[in-house]
């Protein structure tokens, strides 16, 4: 039963409520106007204290979509934030009005933290460095499209491993299925934090290596997802500017990859995917942000128990 519930880490749900969610989101892909009405009467609110441009706007018009309506705001200094305003009081007013909440906040654990205060479902909308659940139910419904299955695949993680919280989602969701393979493919100081390798990796038993250069492995891959070096997690400029250009995928790259290689985006994309890569059939970045707004269309309603 997911009716009230909070999502704040991709491990939140089971296996089992994922299927239900992406099945959901599979309805809705076919017959989008079936849905119009499901969410009238409620209201979302969104909540970013950090930049978005996919994230927020999927959320509103997944909402939108369903016949709801959307408050919130998308810069925190014209809120009441920026008179002082805690966390658990924004989030005990802005649950007093609305149905449900998606957030976004640049420290790590902050949304957890708020869910104690919130009298509705909230949604972790990506928390610093740490996590970003909806983006990795994205991911999932992408693959699961691309491939038909979310299971005995290799998945190649390419870029900033460490700062990229939409990685580490994705590897704690799909440590969950059968006989994955991840191929880590960063520089040696953006590899994946020990966390995940002893949390998740070592005590699953999942199969995984570490490599920095995304050539010697690209042919092996069944799935490629390039991530950008995360410009505003860095401490010094120096170190951003001398490895942001690390990984670009270009033409060259992929003519040893598989036909039918799927490459997959979080986006935003800085220079790691070369644009002459957009018209290639193995390119999905752009098909997975649009099943990002249906499958938050299937969350949303899923949470209010109204599907
Ligand atoms: N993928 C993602 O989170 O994009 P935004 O930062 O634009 O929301």
């Amino acid at each position: 039963m997911l009716k009230g519930r909070h999502l704040i880490d991709p491990q939140d749900f089971t296996v089992e409520e994922l299927d239900e969610i992406f099945s959901l989101a599979e309805e809705i892909i076919k017959n989008p106007e079936d849905f119009a009405h499901t969410c009238e009467g409620k209201i979302l609110g969104t909540l970013f204290y950090e930049p978005s441009t996919r994230t927020r706007l999927s959320f509103e018009t997944a909402m939108l979509r369903l016949g709801g309506k959307v408050v919130g705001f998308s810069e925190p200094s014209s809120s009441s934030v920026a008179k002082g305003e805690n966390l658990p009081d924004t989030i005990r007013t802005v649950g007093s009005y609305t149905d449900i909440i998606a957030m976004r906040h640049p420290k790590e654990g902050a949304p957890k933290y708020a869910s104690q205060f919130s009298p509705v479902p909230l949604i972790n909308a990506g928390d610093g460095g740490h996590q970003h659940p909806t983006q990795t139910l994205t991911d999932l419904l992408t693959i699961k499209i691309a491939k038909g299955k979310i299971s005995n695949l290799t998945i190649g993680l390419c870029g900033d491993l460490k700062f990229g919280r939409t990685v580490h989602s994705l590897i704690k969701a799909m440590s969950r299925y059968e006989n994955i393979k991840f191929i880590l493919i960063s520089p040696n100081e953006l590899q994946i934090p020990k966390y995940i390798k002893t949390e998740v990796l070592d005590r699953k038993l999942i199969n995984y290596i570490e490599v920095e250069r995304l050539e010697d492995v690209i042919d092996s891959l069944d799935i490629l997802y390039m991530t950008r070096v995360q410009k505003e997690r860095f401490f010094n400029e120096a170190d951003y500017i001398r490895l942001k250009d690390s990984y670009i995928l270009d033409r060259e790259k992929l003519k040893s990859a598989k036909k039918d290689l799927t490459i997959l985006h979080p986006l935003p994309r800085v220079n790691e995917i070369s644009m002459e890569v957009d018209s290639d059939p193995r390119a999905w970045y752009f098909k997975q942000v649009k099943f990002g707004m249906f499958v938050r269309m299937a969350l949303i309603a899923k949470l209010l128990g109204v599907s």
